[in-house]
């Protein structure tokens, strides 16, 4: 039976901006992501461009991707950038021994990722080495990157084709220095983060917004410690905080890390549990910006979710190193509640990373190794049904009464997510039913403002075990929506079972 919601959206009263980013990505040297994925290589007979495959290109275009985090990850430690540049067949051959022990030929480095956000329109997020890096390697690659005039690094740089120096503002000190980036206590690492920002140096007009690796999931103990070691400076001449940022990984893990269950042969409970563990986005935004506030009450330090995403055992028969999984209806709904609590904390959310982009966990792409085919699947739709929230203002969304809710692992999990924004003179609004088998009709009354007519696009499939392949690539796909009706100043959405439903309008 279909129950009832009622809200109220005040249209007028804006709300922090949504930052873009929020919508960004991550690829790493990891499985297909980069190789397979992102680069096929100048001679391969799929098209591409300097090697980087434009059928990805064109299906990432579509959805305004912000920005781009590069090249890890764990491998971001372990990788040293001068083995990436100049000719690549003089680039040394290494061993990813984080991910299948495979060889990586260094045929895609600095520039192959600087073209392919040239390509992509969208900004580079770098993330340094500090696991097994030097302080010198990272302050040279910064300098490699963004220095014009004259420097060793910069003829360098010249000499391998590039004559400008490029425009990067994202750069990471590290990843997950507690575990593959270091194994350091939080202590060690907030002052190794300290060491590393002060030569990542601005050159011109290129104001690095640099990002200190951060906590996992819950622990708001490394992130106070990042907080507090920004407040003791002791050097009063310093303009601007050390990092801009700090980051937090925290990805949707139905199961054990042991066993984390198939991606898409799963039941109803195991199901309402990864709902669940996506909710608890909320509790660790909250969370770790309590901890901030203390330090930091006017927000000028930003949160990076720089990972985050579900993660499912392999597909059978996959490399167990290379994290290729499927990605089905759930894996939609688990996005887009993502994205109503992102937006919830605007204020301080700065950016978010969905890991990873192509062929490696939660992926918006899948390529298959052996055909030129490629898949869009039910992820890749949510960010692009959505994207109209990028910059826009956020809306508070008030539900009166009870929300409809259930029991999942001893806690309350709400079935019905909602979130809105409003951007040049366009009311987006995006619901959510997490329920598996019962539909819900949403009523929002739109106060201080009006919509005449809108369009409305739904995502939603027979099964949650539906997802796309490249004999099926249209089963779960965005259709437009009838369900949906605007009188007398409310906005009326009928919401199917386990379906995600997007409603756009001009506002007057
Ligand atoms: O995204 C896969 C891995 O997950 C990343 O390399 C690491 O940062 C995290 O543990």
């Amino acid at each position: 039976t279909d129950t009832a919601v009622n809200a109220v959206i005040n249209v007028d009263i804006e709300g922090p901006q949504i930052n873009r980013h929020v919508y960004g990505h991550f690829a790493e040297h990891l499985g297909r992501c980069i190789y397979g994925g992102f680069y096929v290589g100048e001679d391969s007979d799929i098209p591409n461009e300097g090697g980087i495959r434009l059928d990805v290109v064109e299906a990432l275009k579509a959805l305004d991707i912000p920005n781009l985090r590069w090249p890890g990850g764990c491998f971001a430690d372990e990788y040293h950038w001068r083995d990436g540049i100049g000719p690549k067949e003089d680039r040394p051959v290494m061993i990813n021994t984080h991910w299948g022990g495979v060889e990586e030929n260094n045929h895609f480095g600095t520039h192959e990722f600087m073209a392919l956000c040239e390509l992509l329109e969208t900004e580079p997020y770098i993330s340094g080495n500090v696991g097994s890096g030097t302080v010198q390697e990272m302050s040279e690659w910064v300098e490699y990157l963004t220095r014009d005039g004259d420097s060793p690094a910069v003829r360098q740089r010249k000499a391998n084709g590039r004559e400008e120096p490029w425009k990067v503002k994202y750069f990471g000190l590290g990843n997950e220095t507690w575990g593959c980036g270091g194994n350091m206590s939080a202590e060690q690492y907030a002052l190794e983060a300290r060491r590393y920002a002060t030569y990542c140096r601005d050159y011109g007009d290129n104001k690095l917004y640099r990002i200190a690796a951060g906590a996992s999931d819950f622990s708001y103990g490394w992130t106070e410690t990042l907080m507090k070691q920004l407040s003791h400076l002791g050097c009063q001449r310093v303009e601007r905080p050390l990092y801009q940022a700090v980051s937090v990984h925290y990805y949707t893990v139905a199961g054990t890390w042991a066993d984390k269950g198939a991606a898409t042969v799963f039941t109803e409970d195991e199901y309402y549990t990864t709902m669940a563990k996506a909710a608890r986005t909320d509790e660790l935004l909250t969370g770790h910006g309590n901890v901030m506030d203390l330090y930091d009450p006017q927000k000028e330090i930003g949160i990076v979710l720089d990972e985050w995403g579900t993660w499912w055992n392999v597909e059978p028969g996959t490399n167990p190193g290379f994290l290729y999984q499927q990605n089905t209806m759930r894996d939609a709904l688990v996005a887009s509640v993502h994205f109503d609590i992102f937006h919830k904390h605007a204020d301080r959310l700065v950016m978010a990373n969905i890991a990873q982009t192509v062929n490696v966990l939660q992926a918006m792409i899948l390529t298959d190794p052996d055909t030129k085919a490629l898949v869009l699947t039910p992820t890749y739709h949510v960010f692009r049904m959505n994207k109209g929230h990028q910059d826009a203002a956020s809306l508070r969304v008030d539900t009166l009464g009870e929300t409809p809710s259930r029991e999942v692992d001893g806690a309350s999990l709400e079935t019905v997510s909602i979130s809105a924004s409003r951007k040049d003179g366009r009311l987006l609004v995006s619901l959510s039913n997490l329920d598996a088998e019962a539909a819900q009709d949403v009523e929002i009354d739109l106060r201080g403002g009006a919509v005449a007519e809108v369009e409305s696009l739904i995502l939603t499939a027979g099964a949650l075990q539906d997802h796309n392949t490249p004999q099926t690539p249209e089963t779960v796909a965005p259709r437009p929506h009838e369900g949906v009706s605007v009188s007398g100043g409310k906005l009326r959405v009928h919401l199917p079972a386990h379906s995600f439903v997007t409603v756009a309008g001009a506002l007057a």
